[in-house]
């Protein structure tokens, strides 16, 4: 029984993948010749889409925790900028850009620069970076397997979370040097909120903007009424393998195609039913989208991404028995994600459309509740009457109605960037505020910039601390002539400002005995004002193909499934 269940759902799930069974056949002809020509992975997403609009761009390699190779992009500086990128001791505020499920990195760029988000915020005074999650077309290599190696294909969003985005995190902070803006759409802001919930990316974390944010996924909006899935979810992954689910792959295909032939299955209304309407795609940049995704995911990925609708909960991976479950994670139910876990104060942009059939204002109500406690002042949300999933990638308008807003928002942290680019230096490092401490070689191996703080760790009673006005008072030990005197045994001071300052502990016949310094203070970075207007210079149009309205609307229903479509129907069966 389960298994045909299984398979029935397989089957309806295929189904949402597929356009109008006019065009059924027509779904070779728009994943087939024209995705190979667009899907040399020898050209990056760099070359292929950045820097043929004027904008310098760098490929990385990242390699996650369980060996993964992941490709990233960074985009430094917009078009234009004078200068020798990043030079001149400014650093430009990092953005990383984390796409959706069966989607990878190149869909942001599908619009023309002056509409598509990675190279506004570039020319806004970003320091952009690009993330492509494994398994998509740049970042299918590993240290050891093959992606015909079904162990390839074994992991879930999970580990998306668990390894993907500390890894490119990691990276990123590790070039950047400073925290990170972060901008997530669909499965890229569950899994940020599952990371953060697990107390990952928070130190790193300085804001983030969640587009068409999916966490519950109860209500989403379905023809397909009520959901009645029970247990064929367990059973899939033995049905498709630990396999890669690849859109575009022959038996998939082939299964969508046999599907909406079937009288009475009208994939058109399925996809209408599932997608939401979506208000403001150009064609063109429909025929661009589905010249480069869907791209793979893992099947288990596409399962776990089922169990978060059905479940009404966030939740690890369920293995679909209280015994492996019991093997995996020691306890009969998978572990939840708890948003609670989330810091108050990390500032959040949320921006979700009244037409998305998939983000439905209903479940983002519940992410709000489980954020209510988050600091009021913290949380902004932003509702869009209109919008529908992929408006927020692709919507020609998208610019003035959610890019200017994420842009704001992210400039809005500028105090916070001072901030985060200040350090803390604990006076003596391990050895702190001693006698025996060699304070002046300990002071000439930092840097110290405005903004920074020096912190004095000693015994209180012991020692204290004492700031001393000049040259010649800290020459001669004049305590007497102290500005300021401190003895908590933890004391904190504020380099303020560039200059020289002198430290002594004020106990009697210490400073003779050497236990003083002198702290010189350069000027720090101040972060970069972007200014406030982004570049309208309008770029050649790349492609061609005229699309026809039912075109455009199969294209659009595709469109869904990079949207998510296909695990909320796997879902409701
Ligand atoms: C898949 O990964 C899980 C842990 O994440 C492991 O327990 C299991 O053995 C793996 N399966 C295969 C076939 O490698
Ligand atoms: C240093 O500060 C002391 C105490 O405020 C003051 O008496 C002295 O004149 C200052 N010396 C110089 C060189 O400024
Ligand atoms: C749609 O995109 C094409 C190619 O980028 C462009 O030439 C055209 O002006 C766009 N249409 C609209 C309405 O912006």
């Amino acid at each position: 029984m389960a298994a045909v269940w299984a398979s029935f759902c397989l089957l309806i799930l295929l189904a949402a993948l597929s356009p109008h069974r006019a065009y059924g056949s027509a779904w070779d002809s728009l994943f087939g010749r024209k995705q190979d020509a667009a899907a040399d992975p020898t050209v990056g997403i760099c070359a292929s889409s950045v820097v043929v609009y004027g904008y310098p761009c760098q490929e990385f390699e990242v390699t996650t925790q369980d060996g993964y190779i992941l490709s990233l992009q960074r985009i430094p500086e917009g078009r234009g900028s004078d200068s020798s990128g990043g030079g001149g001791g400014i650093k430009k505020p990092p953005v990383l850009i984390q796409h959706g499920v069966l989607v990878d990195g190149v869909t942001w760029l599908l619009n023309s620069p002056d509409r598509n988000l990675p190279l506004i915020l570039a020319d806004n005074g970003f320091d952009v970076w690009i993330a492509n999650t494994r398994g998509t077309r740049f970042s299918r290599r590993h240290t050891s397997m093959d992606p015909d190696d079904p162990k390839f294909w074994n992991w879930s969003w999970d580990e998306l979370v668990a390894f993907d985005l500390p890894a490119v995190f990691d990276f990123v902070y590790g070039k950047a040097g400073q925290k990170i803006n972060y901008v997530g759409h669909s499965q890229g802001t569950l899994i940020a909120l599952a990371s953060l919930s697990e107390g990952k990316l928070v130190d790193q974390m300085k804001s983030a903007a969640l587009l068409s944010p999916i966490a519950y996924l109860s209500h989403m909006k379905t023809a397909l009424g009520v959901a009645a899935a029970k247990t064929f979810v367990g059973e899939i992954t033995t049905l498709f393998g630990l396999a890669e689910f690849n859109p575009k792959g022959d038996p998939e295909t082939q299964y969508l195609d046999a599907l909406c032939a079937y009288p009475g299955v009208d994939c058109y209304d399925l996809l209408q039913a599932v997608t939401g309407k979506n208000c403001c795609l150009n064609s063109s940049t429909i025929d661009l989208f589905l010249e480069n995704e869907p791209q793979s995911t893992s099947t288990k990925n596409m399962v776990h991404l089922a169990q978060t609708v059905r479940g009404g909960k966030l939740a690890k991976y369920n293995y679909g028995r209280p015994d492996y479950n019991l093997m995996h994670y020691g306890e009969f139910n998978p572990p939840v994600y708890n948003l609670a876990n989330i810091p108050h104060d990390l500032p959040l942009f949320l921006s979700y459309g009244g037409q998305d059939a998939l983000s439905d204002p209903r479940d983002v109500a519940c992410l709000l509740d489980g954020l209510k406690l988050h600091d009021a002042g913290k949380l902004t949300v932003q509702y869009v009457e209109n919008y529908a999933h992929a408006d927020f990638i692709m919507g020609l308008n998208a610019k003035d109605i959610v890019y200017n807003q994420v842009t704001a928002f992210f400039n809005q942290q500028p105090l916070l960037t001072k901030e985060t680019l200040a350090a803390q230096h604990v006076v003596g490092g391990s050895q702190g505020w001693e006698q025996s401490t060699d304070l002046n070689s300990w002071a000439s191996g930092q840097k110290f910039k405005a903004g920074d703080q020096l912190v004095f760790k000693y015994t209180s009673g012991l020692h204290s601390v004492v700031e001393l006005p000049n040259e010649s008072a800290y020459k001669g030990c004049d305590t007497g002539s102290a500005l300021d005197s401190k003895s908590s045994g933890s004391d904190v001071v504020k380099l303020t400002k560039a200059g020289t300052r002198y430290f002594a502990c004020g106990t009697s016949g210490h400073c003779d005995q050497g236990m003083k310094m002198k702290i010189t203070t350069v000027d720090g970075n101040a972060p970069s004002s972007p200014s406030s207007s982004s570049s309208d210079a309008s770029p050649p149009a790349s492609t061609s193909a005229t699309a026809s309205s039912s075109f455009l609307h199969s294209a659009l229903s595709l469109f869904v499934i990079a949207a998510l479509s296909a695990t909320l129907l796997l879902s409701v069966f």
